[in-house]
């Protein structure tokens, strides 16, 4: 604990004599009863012939103990000399004036006192009756003191207090803050009232409302733009709080300043940037959003309302997974975690919902949004481009160039299949008319007779050919005509039957229908004929000779089942999944005759009539074709249609 050195020793008033304060018989009870530690001590050597209690227990010692012991031994020892040159110069009956000294205790830091003593007469001898005030109350209350100043003068504001009782109210203290503040020492500050730190704005709102909060003796906050010393503008935040007596008396006013131009300044920026990006994000088509990290969306511009038939206030707190198509909520959050880890923008391409219960496709470019400052919440800024016209354009154009891939490939197979299938018959065609040229004349009528039909059937294989190719192209070009009229089904198909047999032989066919007799249905004749045509004579030419294929027609409630089932070749996996492609042939026909057109036109033929064909078949051991086609009621068509 440190105290003040002690200054010169100053006279004392008038006190009362020793001897006279001796002669009262108080003195005896003033001495053992008062707060003050007492020693008497010998004039001469210094030695201490008695003390109170309170010396015995300041010091630590009895006060048998005391007695005989040096006085200035008791004393801190940097103090021992001038107490000791002080107490010798004294004369008789003076007293001294105050001095602080420390006093030394036994097992305890020195207790700081202020000494005064007094040389008096005692029983004819001189000595020094000397008193000790404990100080360490007053210095703790001292030091509390100061380091508040301390404090007060070393804080970053201003801090300044103005005499409320003066009517200019005139600063008397400004701290260091203020000075760093304003470039104005405490020298050229205090004495004068702080206005001068308006220089000439004097025209500013909020200091109406201080000077009536001064008036008023109340506190206030208030923004003042004021002036540092050399000329420079600054925004000055005021606290301003009257202090009063116990008695409410305003004696002072106290201010805080606080410079706030670069938070002002700051503000000021953001607002204009905010303004300008507001009327960006108002005046274009593209929608902006802005969401924090959950999608929780706090701004949307105004187009939001073309693009999604929501009001940007509908959208405001949403969520915006919400408006994303199949938003997959959990991915959308880990995309935008990256956004705000990463810095970086991204742009994705995905479905949104879009007004009247449209799906739109938008180009959203998410990007982290700035922090304003550290606690502020980080946020993602987006802009959303309807782009489905895009996606449209880009998703047609995909198609066409499939179709156009698929058209190229069945040109080629096509030119393949040409080149393979014509060519035989044309081989006979030609065979035979060079025959018939040459000895048409001298050949037998049967012969003859042979020839021209080998010629024809030629010609009819190349025209069937030509026809199915013929098909193909209509199909594509999705010109297939569809005309259904109301077909005894039953009968169409025992005629083809009969007409089968008669090419291929009675044996090769084995037909069962359980349809009503009579039933009829809505159906397409020369589609069907495609169909079961196609259908029955591939089971009869990948089967072996002998080997019958089995045709059933049945219906099962609104669908009509047909199955057309052999015993032949069967069909290699590998092949299935392009089985009913145009021109597409299975690897294991061998010589056997095709065109690879018959399976694409019975598909196509069922297709129209909104019907599908399925197959299974296994290698070696044959195959089986369903046919799926609906079926309308009979009774309905008798109605309509006979
Ligand atoms: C304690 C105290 C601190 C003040 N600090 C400022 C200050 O930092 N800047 C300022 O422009 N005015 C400050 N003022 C206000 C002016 O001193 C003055 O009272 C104000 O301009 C209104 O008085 P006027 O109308 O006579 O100018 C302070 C006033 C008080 C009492």
């Amino acid at each position: 604990m440190g105290w003040s050195k002690p200054g010169p020793l100053t006279k004392p008033g008038h006190g009362a004599s020793f001897r006279s304060v001796n002669a009262d018989l108080s003195f005896d009870l003033l001495f053992r009863m008062a707060n003050d530690a007492v020693f008497v001590a010998d004039a001469g050597d210094g030695t201490v012939l008695d003390a109170n209690e309170r010396a015995a227990e300041w010091t630590r010692r009895s006060t048998a103990e005391l007695r005989g012991m040096p006085f200035t031994g008791l004393v801190a020892a940097q103090d021992r000399a001038w107490v000791e040159s002080a107490l010798h110069a004294k004369d008789d009956e003076e007293t001294f004036g105050y001095i602080d000294v420390s006093l030394e205790r036994a097992r305890a830091a020195p207790l700081p006192c202020e000494l005064t003593a007094r040389v008096a007469s005692l029983d004819g001898r001189s000595v020094h009756v000397i008193l000790l005030r404990d100080l360490s109350e007053r210095m703790r209350a001292m030091e509390d003191i100061n380091l508040r100043n301390e404090a007060i003068a070393s804080v970053a504001s201003g801090v300044t207090i103005a005499d409320a009782r003066h009517p200019d109210l005139p600063l008397i203290y400004v701290n260091r803050g203020f000075e760093r503040i304003t470039g104005f020492s405490a020298k050229e500050a205090v004495g004068r009232s702080c206005r001068f730190l308006q220089a000439h704005d004097r025209d500013q709102d909020q200091l109406d409302i201080l000077r009536k909060a001064l008036r008023e003796g109340e506190p206030c906050n208030v923004r003042l733009r004021n002036y540092r010393k050399d000329g420079s503008l600054f925004w000055n935040e005021l606290h301003i709080s009257p202090v009063r007596t116990a008695e409410g008396e305003l004696t002072h006013f106290i201010g805080i300043q606080i410079d706030v131009t670069d938070r002002v300044l700051d503000r000021t920026r953001l607002e204009a940037s905010e303004r300008r990006y507001r009327l960006l994000a108002d005046s274009i088509d593209d929608v902006i959003l802005r969401f924090d990290a959950d999608g929780t969306i706090d701004y949307a511009s105004p187009s939001c309302e073309r693009l999604f038939g929501t009001a940007p206030s509908d959208v405001t707190d949403r969520s915006f997974a919400a408006l994303i198509h199949s938003g997959d909520a959990q991915a959308l959050a880990a995309r935008w975690r990256g956004v705000i880890e990463s810095g970086e923008s991204i742009t994705t391409t995905f479905e949104m919902h879009g007004r009247d219960g449209k799906t739109l496709w938008v180009e959203a470019t998410e990007s982290p949004l700035p922090l304003e400052d550290e606690t502020a919440p980080a946020r993602i800024i987006a802009v959303i481009r309807d782009v489905t016209p895009r996606v449209h354009a880009a998703e047609e154009m995909r198609r066409a160039l499939e179709k156009e891939k698929q058209l190229n490939e069945i040109k080629t197979r096509f030119i393949r299949m040409v080149s393979h299938e014509f060519r035989t018959p044309m081989t006979g065609i030609r065979a035979s008319a060079s025959f018939l040229r040459d000895y048409g004349n001298s050949v037998t009528p049967a012969k003859r007779e042979r020839h021209f039909a080998n010629i024809e059937n030629a010609l009819k294989r190349m025209n069937d050919m030509l026809d199915d190719v013929l098909f193909v192209s209509r199909s594509e070009a999705g010109k297939l005509p569809f005309d259904p009229k109301p077909v005894d089904l039953a009968a169409f198909c025992e005629s083809l039957v009969e007409e089968l047999r008669t090419i291929h032989g009675a044996e090769r066919i084995r037909f069962s229908n359980d349809l009503p007799p009579g039933g009829r249905f809505r159906l397409d004749t020369a589609l069907l004929n495609h169909i079961f045509h196609n259908l029955l004579s591939n089971a009869i030419k990948y089967s072996p000779p002998g080997e019958a294929a089995c045709f059933h027609v049945g219906r099962e409630g609104s669908v009509l089942r047909m199955t057309v089932e052999d015993r032949g070749i069967g069909i290699p996996e590998e092949d299935h999944a392009d089985l009913f492609e145009p021109f597409h042939r299975a690897r294991n026909v061998g010589t056997v005759k095709g065109t690879g057109l018959g399976l694409y036109i019975a598909k196509r033929s069922a297709e129209l009539h909104s019907g599908k064909i399925r197959f299974s078949s296994t290698l070696g051991k044959g195959s089986r074709f369903e046919v799926h086609l609906p079926a309308d009621t009979p009774t309905e068509f008798q109605a309509t249609h006979q």
